[in-house]
C-alpha cells in the first residue's frame, strides 16, 4: 500500500489580502497533480488544512482537492475549526458525524489507518485526554495482529528548542507513547504541525513529521532555488525494514 501524506497547507480565502494566499493554493494544487501521477492508494492529511478555520477557506480547500483521484483522510490541526472541517468533508463516509473528537479508523486496506484528534478548541498545543487514550487503546486492542499506521497533527515528542512542551500537559504526550508502546502492530506515527521534516524512534515504533506544504511557512529546508517547490511524503510498509518514507519534491513544471 502506497500512502501520500500532505500537511499544513494553511489555505487562505480567495478574498484574503495575505501575500501568500495564492502561493499556498498553488502549492496544494501542484501536490495534488503530482500525487495523481504517483497513484498512491490513499492520501493522509495531517491538519492545519486552512489558516483561520473559516468556511470560505474550506471551500477553496475542497476546490483544490477536487482533482484528487484517490481517497483522502483528514485530521484537524490547531488552525482548523472542527465544525467547519466536518461540514467541508461531510461527504466523506469515514468521518464521525458529531461528538467532540475527530477520530476514526479506516479498515479498507491491508494496512489499518487510525486517525487521532490532538486538538481542542482554543488550544494551540496538542491534547490527548483520558477519553482519547481509552479510545485508542480499545481500537488497537481490537486487532492486535494487523499492521496499523497512526496519524495525528501534533507530534507527541520534542523536536528542538522551538517545540519544547508541544502538548498542553506533558503527561498527555507520555500517555500517547504509553498506549502505543503496548501495541506492537503499530508501524508508525505520521505528524505535521512543526512545519519541518523530522524522523525518530518513538514508543517502540517510528515517527515522521513532514514539512508544511505551504512553502512560505516551511522550515528546515532552505535551498533557495527549491523554496517554491512543495514537498510531500510517500510512505510504504516493508516487511524487511518497516515504514519506508520518501520525500517527493514537486517538479517545477507541475
Ligand atoms: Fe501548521
Amino acid at each position: 500500500m502506497l500512502i501520500a501524506q500532505i500537511s499544513d497547507t494553511h489555505i487562505l480565502a480567495p478574498t484574503s489580502q495575505h501575500p501568500a494566499a495564492d502561493l499556498r493554493a498553488d502549492c496544494l494544487r501542484r501536490c495534488v497533480a503530482d500525487i495523481n501521477q504517483q497513484q498512491p492508494d490513499a492520501v493522509i492529511f495531517t491538519g492545519d488544512t486552512v489558516q483561520h478555520g473559516e468556511p470560505e477557506e474550506y471551500a477553496r480547500l475542497r476546490e483544490l482537492l477536487a482533482p484528487l483521484n484517490v481517497p483522502i483522510y483528514v485530521v484537524p490541526g490547531n488552525r482548523d475549526d472542527k465544525g467547519a472541517l466536518r461540514n467541508a468533508f461531510a461527504d466523506q463516509a469515514y468521518l464521525p458525524g458529531d461528538g467532540d473528537f475527530f477520530q476514526y479508523v479506516v479498515e479498507d486496506y491491508d494496512l489499518r489507518l487510525v486517525a487521532i484528534d490532538s486538538t481542542s478548541a482554543g488550544e494551540r498545543k496538542g491534547v490527548f485526554c483520558p477519553e482519547r487514550q481509552a479510545w485508542l487503546d480499545a481500537v488497537l486492542s481490537a486487532q492486535p495482529d494487523r499492521p496499523t499506521l497512526l496519524f495525528i497533527h501534533h507530534p507527541p515528542f520534542d523536536v528542538g528548542d522551538h517545540y519544547v512542551g508541544g502538548y498542553r500537559r506533558p503527561e498527555e504526550a507520555a500517555a500517547l507513547a504509553d498506549v502505543v508502546s503496548r501495541h506492537s502492530q503499530v508501524a508508525g506515527l505520521l505528524c505535521g504541525h512543526v512545519h519541518w521534516p523530522v524522523e525518530c524512534n518513538w514508543a517502540g515504533t517510528s515517527a515522521r513529521i513532514m514539512p508544511s506544504i505551504a512553502v512560505d511557512v516551511r522550515k528546515g529546508i532552505d535551498e533557495s532555488e527549491a523554496h517554491e517547490r512543495p514537498i510531500y511524503l510517500l510512505h510504504q510498509l516493508s516487511e524487511e525494514t518497516g515504514l519506508v518514507s520518501q520525500a517527493r519534491m514537486v517538479d517545477a513544471s507541475v
